[in-house]
């Protein structure tokens, strides 16, 4: 009978080599382990050995028994280990592939600009002053001496939010003057930067949104020669001190009297060339001595105070420091556009 548990123990041996997988070797556990198993069947035969060899039988049976469990649990580990290793292997993150560079966001070259010329502005003691975007028409015209049927209160050229013309885009920066002297007594000194609009066709040089900046100062004694020592300040921080500029009369409701102020080209220094159209020059605000008429409706007296105000294109100071030809770049958003700045 020994050899009948020997040769079960071979088959078991050789069950298990070809067995593949978990599922096989429970297979294999129940054929030769299981209570119809072959190592029970071997054990029911027992009765028939005489009495003095069945402990013997028994405990050769038993040490079969332990054995085949034995390599049934080796051969199971070692198929969990190698599952596991196809797991860690297949799953594996390659920490030596080069990351992704996050990419860093890139100040707009408006917003630089505007930077630029907040700072030298609060570097002279200005503070900054805002105002909402759409604004009252008696704010942006009335109150800044923009009679009823002047050509910018036209439908054609603003953009009414009500019907009774009340209410509108704001088209300059000049409201926020009314709005800074209706709280405030002198002595004044604020800039306002912002977006204003008006109805224009889109093309290199116009867009129907774009943004000024407006400066207004208002004291004891203020005159015209304030008002150029400041702008030709900006100037000279802006673009050095050899930059000359212009004063050229001009008309605004606003002020009186009023100018327009050019600046030599910073490109050819005067000489004429593409950034100046050949002029020599570039028109860059226009300003004035603020109209008593505004001072007296804000509540402010022209007989002690005066003061002088100026609003300048960001867009148009923006394009010239950076020789940008066409408008629309400005507001494309293009990072290949912008990235360059
Ligand atoms: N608001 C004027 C414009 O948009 C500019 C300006 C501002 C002129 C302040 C004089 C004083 O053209």
């Amino acid at each position: 009978m020994n050899e009948k548990l020997m040769e079960i123990q071979e088959s078991a041996l050789k069950a298990l080599k070809s067995a593949a997988d978990l599922g096989a070797l429970d297979e294999v556990r129940v054929r030769f382990l299981g209570k119809k198993g072959e190592i029970t069947a071997v054990l029911r035969t027992m009765g028939q050995l005489p009495p003095e060899e069945r402990p013997s039988f028994g405990q050769a049976a038993n040490q079969v028994r332990s054995f085949i469990e034995d390599e049934i649990r080796t051969a199971s580990q070692e198929m969990e280990r190698k599952k596991m290793e196809l797991r860690l292997s297949s799953e594996a993150i390659d920490v030596t592939i080069p990351g992704k560079a996050p990419e860093f966001g890139h100040a707009h070259p408006l917003s630089k600009v505007t930077d630029e010329v907040k700072d030298i502005f609060i570097g002279m003691g200005f503070t900054v002053a805002e105002g909402p975007e759409v604004e009252l028409s008696d704010y942006d015209f009335t109150r800044l001496n923009i009679p009823e049927g002047h050509t910018v209160r036209e439908w054609t050229d603003t953009f009414y939010i009500t019907e009774d013309e009340r209410v509108h885009l704001r088209c300059q920066t000049s409201p926020v003057q009314i709005r800074v002297m209706e709280k405030q007594q002198p002595p004044i000194r604020v800039i306002s930067p912002g977006r204003v609009y008006r109805k224009d066709e889109v093309d290199a040089t116009h867009s129907p949104m774009f943004h000024q900046m407006e400066g207004l100062v208002v004291d004891k004694g203020i005159t015209m020669g304030d008002l150029k020592g400041t702008l030709n300040a900006l100037v000279h921080k802006l673009y050095g001190d050899d930059l000359k500029t212009r004063f050229r009369p001009h008309h605004f409701p606003f002020t009186e009297p009023s100018c327009e102020m050019d600046v030599q080209c910073f490109v050819c220094k005067g000489k004429g060339c593409r950034v100046c159209k050949g002029e020599g020059w570039v028109e860059v605000l226009g300003a004035g001595m603020v109209h008593p008429k505004v001072l007296e409706g804000c509540g402010i007296d022209p007989r002690e105070y005066s003061g002088f105000a100026f609003g300048l294109g960001l867009d148009r100071l923006t394009m010239l420091r950076y020789d940008i030809n066409d408008l629309r770049l400005l507001f494309e958003n293009d990072q290949r556009f912008i990235s360059q700045f």
